[in-house]
This record gives C-alpha cells, structure tokens and sequence, in this order.
C-alpha cells in the first residue's frame, strides 16, 4: 500500500526537548545549573514519561503539562536544585522549544509532494499550538493531533487510532515517525510504516515490535516517504 499521510510525534522528534535546560544553562547567574544540567535535562524527560505510561496504566489520564511539571520537580530536587525561579524559566522555555534544523524544509518538501502532515502528540492542545507557532511550522501541517481527545497517553492504541478516524487512511497508509523507540516500536505493532530516528545512536526497545526504518535525523524522511507514494 502507498503512504499518503506521514504523522510525527513531537517533543523529542521535530522539537528539541533539551533546549529548555540547554538554553536556561547558558543564562548569567546559572553556574549550578550549567554543571548539572544534562543530567537534569535527562531526568526531567525520562520522569516525565513514566508518568505518562504510569497514568495510563492506572486509568489515572491528566494534561500533559501537569506530567512536565511533575517530572521537573522530581528532577529538580534529585539534583538538589529545587529553585522555584528556576523551575518557573525551565517550564516557560518547554512552551518554546525550537524545531529541529532541519523540520520545516522536510515538512514543505512532504506538502509539495502531496502528502497529508500531522503531529500526533501526547502534548496538550496549547503545548502544541505554542511549540509550532515558535517554529512557525503551522503553514506545513494539516494538523495537530492531541491526545487529550482520547483521554489516555501513547502508546494506548486510542492515540494511534486518531490518525486514521481524523485522515480516513489505513494504519499501512501511514508513515509515522518518532525519535522515542518505544513509540516507534508500538506505531510499528499497531501497523504503521514506521520510522524510529534514533539521533543519539540509543539501543534499539526490547518490545515485540520493531520500526521498519532507523534513521540519525529527518533528513532522509521526505525521500521515504514519497518512494512509497
Ligand atoms: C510526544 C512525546 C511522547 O510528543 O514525545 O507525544
């Protein structure tokens, strides 16, 4: 089957989700946090999706903005650097966070060739709309798919199960790609064509299921996905 609609996961995939700690550690008066702030960074993520897979277990859904907050806290008092004002410019700079470099050309040469573009995110409809008005990528997507409609995190299969209901395709119609192995891995199981990129040359998920594709950035996805058009 030919792809027509290729749908991309967002923070961490066409968003840098390290630019909020990256930029906060270059700031006067953060030496502290300069010397931590990978470690931080690296916390705040991998807390933050555990309890987006710990609330979807548990029939426990909320926003996603809660689940950042709830991941800086932890990360921010494991370092022992709980600091409200630091806490307060790390979460104003997750409303920002800048597209990777090469996402808006990738996103125009997908429409040119006539393929449907969306995110598909565990993001909050207005964490959405921030990060793709910062990017100013909102002329190269159909739209903007957040879970809050389906109430339950990735990788239920609700959330994979909008593409089809929003674009009216098959599951092997869709490209979709993600930078999280596991949302990759599940995209794979639920039948998409999928691509992992796999920026930070990470292991591959030991999950029953495995993305068709790897690559080490989005450059190579336009080409992929008008191959199989
Ligand atoms: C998302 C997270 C998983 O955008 O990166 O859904």
């Amino acid at each position: 089957m030919t792809i027509t609609t290729c749908v991309f996961d967002a923070y961490g995939t066409l968003f840098d989700v390290a630019a909020a700690a990256r930029i906060a550690a270059a700031e006067p008066g953060r030496e502290a946090f300069a010397e931590n702030w990978p470690q931080i960074a690296q916390d705040w993520r991998l807390k933050q999706l555990q309890y987006t897979w710990l609330r979807a277990v548990a029939d426990a859904h909320t926003d996603f903005w809660q689940v950042t907050q709830d991941g800086l806290d932890y990360a921010l008092e494991a370092a022992g650097m709980a600091d409200p004002e630091l806490r307060e410019r790390l979460l104003a700079l997750y409303w920002e966070l800048s597209a990777y470099p090469e996402v808006p050309q990738m996103l125009a040469d997908l429409k040119a060739a006539g393929l449907q573009t969306a995110i598909l995110s565990n993001g909050s409809p207005e964490m959405l709309a921030g990060a793709v008005d910062s990017a100013g990528i909102g002329a190269v997507l159909d739209d903007v798919l957040s879970v809050q409609d389906v109430g339950v995190f990735k990788p239920h299969r609700k959330v994979y199960d909008m593409v089809g209901k929003r674009f009216g395709c098959a599951p092997e119609q869709v490209l979709f790609v993600s930078s999280n192995g596991w949302d990759a891995a599940a995209a794979a199981g639920y039948g998409f064509y999928t691509a992992w990129v796999n920026r930070a040359a990470e292991p591959m998920d030991r999950l029953p299921w495995k993305p068709q594709v790897v690559l080490q950035d989005l450059t190579g996805i336009a080409k992929l996905a008008k191959d199989r058009a």
